[in-house]
């Protein structure tokens, strides 16, 4: 391995560890939820894709699927892997060209015999997950998502890989190293968060040569139509911030917000919005984008938020995606 890519390896696994699930509690012993109208339909299956750092086998992604069970009873969870090795799956989050991660993705759920024959799919992203379910929305979406849920996902991007400690020169180092080689091919082509970085102060270096971000979010000049064309579909695109997030830089990205040193941009106030470049325009006209807040740090999920998440946003097509159903159920 090239010496940048070890040295930058190290950084990030070092400091978006975060990023990776940590195990929530099973439920001690199963208790079927009351009856509702839901029960009779078979739940949408679920397609969750990890952050960096994590792998498919993670126990706490296993027990977000036995949550959905306890919900929607029935619900078949996918957890996404670019390989069937934890390890190399691990491996995967930090190096490749996304490309072609997102190519075998598609591949993937287009021919999984239960997944591709369902009328459509729930999906969960956590971190950098939730940037490439969109992706994968905006390029191929064959099943087609119908609710798309992110965690303190970078979907405008990061404009830092981290933040050093005044005296921790081997990290300042490192930084600088990376921030001077981001757009070069070898970098693009290898490194996963390279593809999403995104610093207002270099943009004309970005829309050139990010080899993701740039391209799903329709930036450069020519607009792909069908990524709006596939992310309108959606029924409920949700995104959520975590309001003490220090490990993705800008937290805001969460939002689809810019931040440019001190201005805050936010998303309804930006070209991609405003000339609908991929849709969230007319998805947040239908009432289906939401902004969300939870407190805590990066990926600090609690069972009764995520319990909250599946029982909103997933279950039976043709449910009732209301506000007041939730409200209703929790009287
Ligand atoms: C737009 O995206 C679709 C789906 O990935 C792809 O098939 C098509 O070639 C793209 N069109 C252009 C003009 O790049
Ligand atoms: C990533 O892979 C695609 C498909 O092979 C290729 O066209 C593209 O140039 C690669 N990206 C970079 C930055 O090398
Ligand atoms: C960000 O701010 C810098 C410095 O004020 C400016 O040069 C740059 O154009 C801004 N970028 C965007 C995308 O507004």
């Amino acid at each position: 391995m090239a010496p940048l890519l070890s040295t930058l390896i190290l950084l990030l696994s070092s400091s978006l560890a975060l990023s990776s699930i940590t195990p929530i509690s099973r439920p001690s012993h199963y208790k079927p939820s009351p009856k509702t109208d839901d029960d009779y339909d078979t739940p949408l299956p679920l397609i969750i894709w990890h952050g960096l750092g994590d792998n498919y086998q993670n126990e706490g992604l296993t027990s977000i699927g036995d949550l959905a069970t306890e919900i929607h009873p029935g619900t078949l969870t996918y957890i996404i892997r670019i390989d069937d090795d934890a390890s190399a799956d691990r491996t995967a989050t930090f190096f490749g060209n996304l490309t072609l991660q997102l190519d075998k993705v598609c591949a993937d759920l287009a021919a999984h015999p239960i997944l591709s024959t369902a009328p459509a799919v729930d999906a969960l992203g956590f971190s950098q997950g939730g940037q490439f379910l969109r992706g994968y929305i905006e390029r191929c979406n064959f099943p087609p998502v119908r609710s798309l849920v992110t965690f303190g996902s970078q979907h405008n991007g990061i404009s830092e890989f981290q933040s050093c400690a005044a005296t921790d020169w081997l990290c300042k180092g490192a930084r600088s190293l990376l921030r001077s080689n981001t757009w070069s091919a070898f970098v693009q082509s290898r490194l996963v968060p390279a593809q999403y970085f995104r610093d207002p102060e270099q943009l004309d270096s970005y829309l050139e040569s990010s080899n993701f971000l740039a391209d799903i979010n329709n930036e450069r000049e020519l607009k792909n139509q069908t990524y709006k064309e596939n992310l309108e579909r959606l029924e409920r695109f949700v995104m959520y911030l975590f309001e003490e997030d220090e490990t993705v830089v800008p937290k805001e990205t969460g939002w689809f917000a810019e931040v440019n040193g001190t201005d805050v941009t936010l998303l309804r106030e930006r070209s991609i919005y405003r000339e609908d470049w991929i849709g969230l325009k007319t998805l947040d006209a239908k009432g289906a984008l939401e902004f969300k807040t939870t407190e805590g740090q990066h990926m600090k999920l609690t069972d009764k938020l995520l319990k909250a998440v599946i029982k909103e946003n997933y279950g039976p097509l043709g449910r009732k995606l209301e506000k007041e159903m939730t409200e209703r159920e929790e009287l």
